[in-house]
């Protein structure tokens, strides 16, 4: 990349990095998204969701949609988790009102030993163009977060074909043959590293890991099949990029009972979902890492009036000092009315900086 322009905001980057900030850093997962008029347009301009992604210009624009409208302290690379089993040779489609479907599962020896670990800057090279892009665009404003799934969150739809409720396959692998499991898991882990090294290099500068079926894992399969490979990705990532770290987020939805191992096993920040008490949770993780959520996303139905008090309550139970970075517990949902969305971020810059003096 050519000389990136100097960081105005990097209230992102000094939050998860526990260092001290002014007010508390907010963005939104799923800020890019159906909620707003302008996203549906381009949505519909590209023809589906998967154009949408494989096209860095329709990407770069409804990755810049929602910082027109808020003021939100990053951007988030406009992409899917599924690009990858994607590039494995899955057959990725999304189908309306459905989501996501794959053409073939991955469900035996043989299939897991096909699986080839896409080349980033080729099959999906895409993804990097989008962000060298974005980095552009974005001329310094704020940071850009690349992102990827967790291993056990991919092999979950790459098993199953499609999201599931009870991971008939996808258990049934793991407990009957756990070594297939750990293969495919191994793979993934190498492709994602891989992935996310690419979007470093492109110009990502901070990550997140999605590992949103990790709560439906038991606490020792939890370690063992989804925790593990998180570690086996941070410990392969590049710790700095452009001078500066690259601070990595690993959110875990339903993950509240296993905060203390999370805590310590290399991520810079934890994503939490909002069936926690944000305090509690502080307590519980102390100073190894900073904490990234919680309001329900179904908070954003209720007035403005109302969504400031719950924002109000959660940087309460926070309480004052570094290491919070504002966001909702999951994905904004699509029904959300955008100035619902803009009265939350509003809400935080009004009502933060009182947490941070001194
Ligand atoms: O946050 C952002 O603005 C960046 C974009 C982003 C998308 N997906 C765009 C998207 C991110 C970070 C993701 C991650 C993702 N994708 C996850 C992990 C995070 C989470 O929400 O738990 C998962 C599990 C997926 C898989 C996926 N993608 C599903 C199950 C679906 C269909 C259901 C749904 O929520 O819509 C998608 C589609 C998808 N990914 C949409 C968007 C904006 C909606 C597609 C559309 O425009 O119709």
């Amino acid at each position: 990349m050519t000389t990136p322009a100097p960081l105005q905001n990097d209230l992102l980057l000094r939050a998860l990095l526990r260092e001290p900030t002014e007010r508390t850093p907010v963005w939104m997962m799923r800020q890019a998204g159906r909620y707003l008029p302008e996203y549906r347009a381009t949505r519909q301009r590209a023809g589906d969701f998967m154009t949408l992604c494989r096209t860095p210009e329709l990407a770069c624009e409804v990755t810049l949609q929602p910082l027109e409208r808020f003021r939100l302290d990053a951007a988030i690379l406009f992409s899917d988790i599924l690009t990858i089993p994607d590039a494995m040779g899955l057959g990725l489609h999304f189908v309306t009102g459905e989501g996501p479907r794959f053409e073939r599962t991955v469900r035996d020896e043989a299939a897991v030993d096909a699986l080839p670990i896409p080349d980033p800057e080729d099959e999906l090279r895409y993804v990097p163009d989008a962000v060298r892009l974005i980095r552009q665009e974005l001329n310094g404003r704020v940071p850009l977060i690349g992102f990827a799934g967790s291993p056990w969150t991919l092999a979950t739809y790459m098993i199953e074909g499609s999201s599931s409720k009870n991971y008939a396959w996808c258990k049934g692998m793991l407990y009957d043959r756990p070594d297939l499991m750990h293969r495919l898991l191994d793979k993934t882990a190498r492709a994602v590293t891989a992935y996310l090294n690419a979007q470093i290099a492109a110009g990502a500068q901070s990550l997140m890991i999605f590992d949103t079926w990790g709560g439906v894992l038991t606490p020792q399969t939890y370690r063992e099949f989804s925790l593990r490979y998180a570690e086996q990705i941070i410990s392969g990532l590049s710790k700095t990029a452009e001078g500066r770290r690259v601070p990595v987020v690993f959110f875990t939805k339903n993950g509240g009972p296993w905060l203390e191992a999370m805590a310590g096993f290399g991520a810079d920040g934890l994503g939490i979902d909002w069936t926690q008490d944000i305090g509690d949770a502080r307590r519980r993780v102390g100073d190894r890492v900073a904490l990234q959520g919680n309001l329900d996303p179904s908070a954003l139905y209720a007035s403005p009036t109302v969504i400031e008090q719950h924002v109000g309550e959660i940087l309460a139970s926070y309480g004052t000092g570094t290491g919070h970075v504002f966001n909702l517990g999951h994905g904004i949902h699509p029904e959300v009315n955008p100035d619902h969305a803009g009265a939350m971020i509003e809400a935080v810059h009004a009502l933060s900086p009182r947490y941070h003096q001194g």
